[in-house]
């Protein structure tokens, strides 16, 4: 008997789950229509949503003079191109013109440069070369020490490609501006006891004549060295005819306290310097 009781019982459960099963089934199937009509119309709104917040957040960001979807663009792309996550670019898209014309001429650009150097200048406060003429310093020419902006400026800032004899015919010239706020960093570190050397990916033989001028008009005197591409040079990558360059610098008993440049390819490969410091350039690419 005692044995029967838990059949006994197990049957009414069944009996009882039978007509529970069907409410509960009907209850189920009424929640599972709710629910994905309201994930239906949750999705819809949600999509429009989504898209209206990221517009606003752009436009939050980005309010002024950049409110369009281009300047957004072409923020993002200068972004991309200054923090090396994009390489071997030719030009630059034409969509962009505008944006970094405005950021070349309308101001930005110098406070970018200016900012660098205030940095330049507060690690230079906490170091101490030791004053035995082997203190170097390493600056680039072309858009580091000299602004190429008036060439580059017809050149739809760098919308039209590289053209190296129109850009050789420029720097023969030798009229490209010094950016002041170098001149006097350059001026500062050979007060202070630097030995400032000059190296630039500029051709020796037929660019140096015209070089050397240009850095006397604009002020740059008093450097250590300017060393340009000789013949045997001709054809490497920045990269590796720079990185060769401090290596004879090095072993020469320089020591390479900084290294200032507007293009990776000045900072990148071995014996960079101590520090080094990244210029703007959103005009062109050298690799
Ligand atoms: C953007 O700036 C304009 C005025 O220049 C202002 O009216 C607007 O509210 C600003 N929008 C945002 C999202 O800050
Ligand atoms: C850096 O040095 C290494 C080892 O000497 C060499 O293999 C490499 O080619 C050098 N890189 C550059 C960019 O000069
Ligand atoms: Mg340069």
């Amino acid at each position: 008997m005692h044995a029967m009781e838990p059949s006994c019982n197990m049957a009414w459960t069944v009996a009882a789950m039978g007509k529970w099963k069907r409410e509960v089934i009907v209850m189920m199937l009424l929640l599972l229509i709710s629910t994905t009509i309201a994930k239906e119309v949750r999705k819809a709104k949600g999509g429009r949503h989504r898209k209206r917040h990221s517009a606003t957040g752009g436009q939050a960001i980005i309010n002024g003079t950049s409110s369009n979807s281009s300047e957004a663009y072409c923020l993002s792309w200068r972004m991309a191109v200054e923090a090396n996550n994009m390489r071997g670019w030719r030009t630059i898209p034409t969509e962009c013109w505008r944006h970094v014309q405005g950021y070349m001429v309308g101001g930005q650009y110098y406070r970018d440069i200016n900012l660098i150097i205030d940095q330049i200048y507060g690690y230079l406060d906490g170091v101490t070369p030791l004053g035995d003429g082997f203190d170097a310093w390493i600056f680039d020419v072309d858009d580091t020490c000299l602004s190429n902006l008036y060439y580059y400026r017809a050149k739809r800032f760098g919308c039209d490609p590289y053209n190296p004899t129109e850009f050789k015919t420029w720097a023969s010239k030798g009229e490209s501006p010094a950016i002041p706020a170098v001149l006097d960093l350059f001026n500062k570190l050979i007060q202070v006891g630097f030995k400032v050397i000059l190296l630039t990916g500029r051709d020796q033989e037929t660019l140096g004549e015209a070089t050397v001028d240009n850095l006397l008009n604009q002020g740059f005197v008093g450097y250590e060295r300017l060393i340009m591409r000789s013949p045997e040079y001709r054809g490497q990558s920045a990269v590796m005819y720079k990185s060769e360059i401090r290596r004879q610098i090095m072993e020469q008993g320089y020591r390479i306290w900084g290294n200032v440049g507007d293009q990776w390819s000045d900072l990148q490969g071995n014996f960079s310097g101590d520090r080094t410091f990244k210029f703007p350039n959103p005009m062109y690419f050298v690799p």
